[in-house]
């Protein structure tokens, strides 16, 4: 079986940081720790739609995060497009695309179409490939008329497709998606969820790991579904599968949910 990813005893603890006087009162107390993602063994499957999902807290986005080599595990390990995320860092960030719904890592004074030539010369696109990739980018994501405004003065919906051109422009292999349509009208979430299925997964053969907390979508949309809880995945399979496991062969995910999450 050809995996996109393989995790092993994943798990990532935050020593949350002091206040000094604090320390200074209190100096042998031990300081906190939040252990964020919890002894996670996952495989995903490649051309598979696999959401998470869970409660705010729960270590999602912690996940993604190091499976982007964007922070370091604390134990365990996880191979990404069949590169080692601790030894291989260039080859696993060229093989995914991360898109979160961070704003501040753009340009807010440049036009959209700089902030994507900027981030295309990253991707090594000369100005030609740049050209083209984002032409058919901003088509796809109806931006096109947008692209010559700053990016401070649009809308919260408009730099969300930005980010999602974003992560796109590398044309990546496996994408992250952490909440990518939270913020878009219900017919962009539609055509977009459809773009992801349809382009994508089925035409183009990419992975995608999707975080929502919009549980109809991740129900139509998913492959197999995951739900975390304080670091931990609790179940992890298709709704069918879920269904079994709350005895309900007709139950939706939001009923499986609610009866998985322990309160
Ligand atoms: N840099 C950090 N330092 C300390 N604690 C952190 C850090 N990043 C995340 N955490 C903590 O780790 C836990 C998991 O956070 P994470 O953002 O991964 O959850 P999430 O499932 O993505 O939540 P949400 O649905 O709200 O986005 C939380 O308790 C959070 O406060
Ligand atoms: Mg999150």
């Amino acid at each position: 079986m050809d995996y996109a990813i393989e995790t092993s005893g994943l798990s990532k603890e935050f020593i949350t940081p002091r206040i000094i006087y604090r320390a200074i009162a209190h100096p042998f107390t031990k300081q906190k720790t939040i252990l964020a993602v919890n002894n996670i063994t996952i495989s995903i499957r490649k051309g598979e739609l696999f959401c998470l999902v869970g409660p705010n807290g729960s270590g999602k986005t912690t996940f993604l995060k190091i499976l982007s080599c964007l922070i370091l595990p604390t134990r365990g390990n996880a191979v990404v497009f069949g590169y080692d995320i601790l030894k291989k860092e260039d080859k696993v960030k060229a093989a995914i695309g991360l898109i979160i719904g961070d704003e501040r890592s753009f340009y807010w004074r440049l036009t959209l179409r700089q902030n994507l030539s900027f981030f295309a010369a990253l991707y090594n696109l000369n100005p030609l490939q740049s050209k083209k990739i984002i032409k058919e980018l901003s088509c796809l994501l109806e931006i096109e008329d947008m692209l010559e405004r700053s990016f401070q003065e649009c809308s919260t919906g408009i730099k969300q497709r930005l980010a999602i051109a974003r992560g796109l422009l590398g044309d990546p292999q496996i994408l992250f998606m952490d909440e990518p349509v939270k913020s878009l009208d219900a017919l962009l979430r539609r055509e977009l969820n459809i773009f992801i299925k349809d382009k994508l997964i089925k035409e183009r053969g990419k992975t995608v790991i999707l975080i929502t907390h919009n549980l109809k979508e991740a129900e139509q949309l998913a492959d197999r579904i995951a739900i975390m809880q304080k670091g931990e995945i609790l179940a992890c399979g298709t709704l069918a599968e879920l269904r079994a496991k709350i005895n309900n062969p007709i139950g939706s995910l939001e009923e499986a949910y609610s009866k998985i999450i322990v309160d």
